[in-house]
């Protein structure tokens, strides 16, 4: 028994496609506190993506064991699994996944109308997480009349409606120029230092040197090196 936030203990993960089987996760075992800021860095196909679907229980494994807060994930049913996913963890994803026609308040409500709540408590709550991410001052604006920056913005303030303790964001900074990447990463550790629980996923090292904690994924399997910058060449 530990009380980390995340354990996850030898997991496995395969594909198999056109009668091949591609092993994705090859007995990944990792523990997550409460408070981490973590980057997971890896080159493209190393199992990155695989791995955050694991972390957020959008996916089970085939083997190995996945408990989130004393939860014991990989015996979820799918409801199961979506209702923990709903309340521990905000997504980030690298496209903003915004609605074109909704104005920045409007897509930052939308889980909290799906939730069912009222009208007027679902506007001070996403005014609230607007603020948060500094963009109150653009809640009317339409995703097409603001900057990528922006619009992540709005797509971190979408994460956070219903305060989860975890926030998973994969590869968050892949469509943003250099400058706004930092901002981005700026709010990001802002959220860091509110309490949430942080989970980056890219294949940048100048993104990843920015998480406290930093872990490696080579070809499904991950490797952690202790407190130094990790260079390019450790990685590719
Ligand atoms: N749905 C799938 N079916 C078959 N193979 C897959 C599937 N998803 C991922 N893979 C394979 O698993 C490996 C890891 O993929 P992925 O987790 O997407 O890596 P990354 O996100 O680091 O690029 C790759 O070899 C990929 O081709
Ligand atoms: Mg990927």
């Amino acid at each position: 028994m530990n009380d980390s936030l995340i354990s996850i203990e030898n997991m496995v993960k395969s594909y198999s496609l056109g009668g091949e089987t591609v092993t994705a996760l090859h007995r990944v075992s990792l523990q997550i506190d409460s408070g981490e800021f973590l980057a997971i860095i890896g080159p493209s196909g190393s199992g990155k993506s695989t791995l955050m679907n694991m972390i957020g229980c959008l996916d089970k494994p085939d083997s190995g064991s996945y408990i989130l807060e004393g939860q014991i994930v990989e015996k979820m049913t799918d409801n199961q699994l979506a209702a923990i996913r709903n309340k521990k963890i905000g997504f980030i994803f690298q496209n903003f996944n915004l609605l074109p026609k909704l104005s920045a308040i409007q897509n930052v409500e939308l889980p909290l109308l799906y939730a069912g709540i009222h009208h007027s408590e679902r506007k001070s709550i996403a005014e609230n997480c607007l603020k948060k991410v500094g963009l109150l001052d653009r809640a009317n604006h339409l995703p097409s009349q603001l900057s990528g920056g922006q619009q992540q913005r709005v797509a971190i303030a979408r994460a956070l409606v219903s305060n989860p303790p975890i926030l998973l964001a994969d590869e968050p900074t892949g469509a943003l120029d250099s400058k706004t990447s930092k901002e981005i990463m700026d709010v990001i550790k802002q959220l860091n230092e509110q309490g949430h629980t942080i989970i980056v996923i890219t294949h940048d090292l100048n993104i990843a040197n920015q998480a406290k904690r930093v872990v490696q994924i080579k070809d499904g399997k991950l490797y952690e090196k202790g407190g130094k910058e990790l260079e390019i060449s450790s990685i590719y």
